[in-house]
């Protein structure tokens, strides 16, 4: 019997193509236990097809240390600084990263990437998404605008009809774009891309963001029903609104990890790929996908809760959610209006 689709290992081998993976390259492969297997396949096949010369790092998969369960926050605990693995992952000019939460925010980062090695964070999605998604020749140049327009940036600011009204003092804050793969060593990037990120200085953000019936929580991976409305002062949560499961299943959440840094900001940005779909939640079951896909909506506005180094702040909480139908402007000049892309 087949294991999987052609079409899935063409897709793999684009995004690698875009990465530059050149014959002859070592390659890790960086996996854990609970990894999805056809994905570390595929990646080991397409390697192979294109010259290069693939070596699989696989660990355990981490045991839980949090209250709750810890989903897609790109926060990988499975290297757990293993010297072995860290020695064969700074031996290779190229990682394929498919840890079940990546290793985007992961503490060993900064290390690997000042080696010199390209890291491609591959979302643990069904690989039909990753087809879907497979990063396109020029994917690049409006997320480098973008990033650039966000850099220079001092004030965002976001508002919505359903109420939303948040300032950011975003001077300052570092800046981050994918577009869905890396060429350059030492940087990093994921796949599904298309997005713009900041990560606001500590006592910039201020307001009221309202959560409306069909915004997302993806680490519930739930369209919400009703709305919450959060009140964030100095960075932090500090009431969170609303009737029905929504509200309650998100103030039970943050309250389970016992800690005020789970109620703080940790990145804002928007969504930029024109190919990422906003009803794609319903097409998989919950185990079938991360979620990239809503983080990357074109014109949606992306807020998320938890750890922001740049900031200071330091937890394993992370809450991503893309909110919908929102005017984000950057010193008084929309990038996004109701929820859509401004040209
Ligand atoms: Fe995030």
């Amino acid at each position: 019997m087949k294991s999987w689709e052609a079409g899935w290992q063409d897709a793999f081998e684009q995004a690698f193509r875009l990465c530059c993976v050149a014959p002859g390259e070592p390659v890790a492969v960086l996996a854990e236990s609970l990894s999805r297997p056809v994905n570390v396949a595929l990646a080991e096949a397409a390697l192979q097809r294109l010259g290069a010369r693939p070596v699989r790092v696989t660990l355990p998969s981490p045991r839980p240390t949090a209250p709750v369960p810890v989903r897609s926050t790109g926060a990988s605990r499975a290297i757990a600084g293993h010297p072995g693995a860290l020695a064969a992952i700074g031996a290779c000019s190229f990682l394929v990263d498919l840890t079940v939460e990546g290793v985007l925010h992961a503490p060993e980062l900064p290390a690997i990437l000042g080696g010199g090695t390209r890291v491609l964070m591959v979302s643990n999605e069904h690989p039909e998404t990753l087809e879907r998604l497979v990063p396109l020749e020029g994917d690049d140049a409006p997320v480098k605008a973008a990033v650039k327009r966000l850099r220079a940036a001092r004030r965002m600011r976001v508002s919505s009809a359903a109420g939303t009204a948040l300032d950011i003092a975003i001077e300052g804050a570092p800046v981050a774009g994918v577009w869905g793969w890396t060429d350059r060593p030492g940087t990093v990037a994921h796949w599904p891309g298309g997005v713009v990120v900041a990560f606001p200085r500590a006592g910039t953000v201020n307001g009221r963001l309202v959560l409306d019936a069909g915004d997302v929580n993806l680490s519930f991976k739930r369209y919400l029903e009703r709305p919450v409305v959060l009140t964030i002062e100095d960075d932090h949560v500090t009431r969170i609104e609303g009737e029905g499961a929504d509200a309650a299943m998100m103030r039970r959440h943050l309250e389970a990890w016992g800690d005020p840094l789970a109620y703080a900001v940790s990145h804002v940005g928007w969504g930029m790929n024109p190919r990422a779909r906003y009803e794609a939640l319903l097409f998989h079951d919950r185990s079938d996908t991360n979620g990239t896909e809503l983080r990357a909506v074109a014109g949606n506005f992306l807020f998320s809760t938890g750890a922001n180094e740049f900031a200071g702040r330091h937890t394993e909480g992370h809450f991503d959610i893309p909110v919908f139908n929102t005017t984000i402007e950057l010193d008084g000049e929309a990038v996004v209006r109701e929820g859509r892309l401004v040209a």
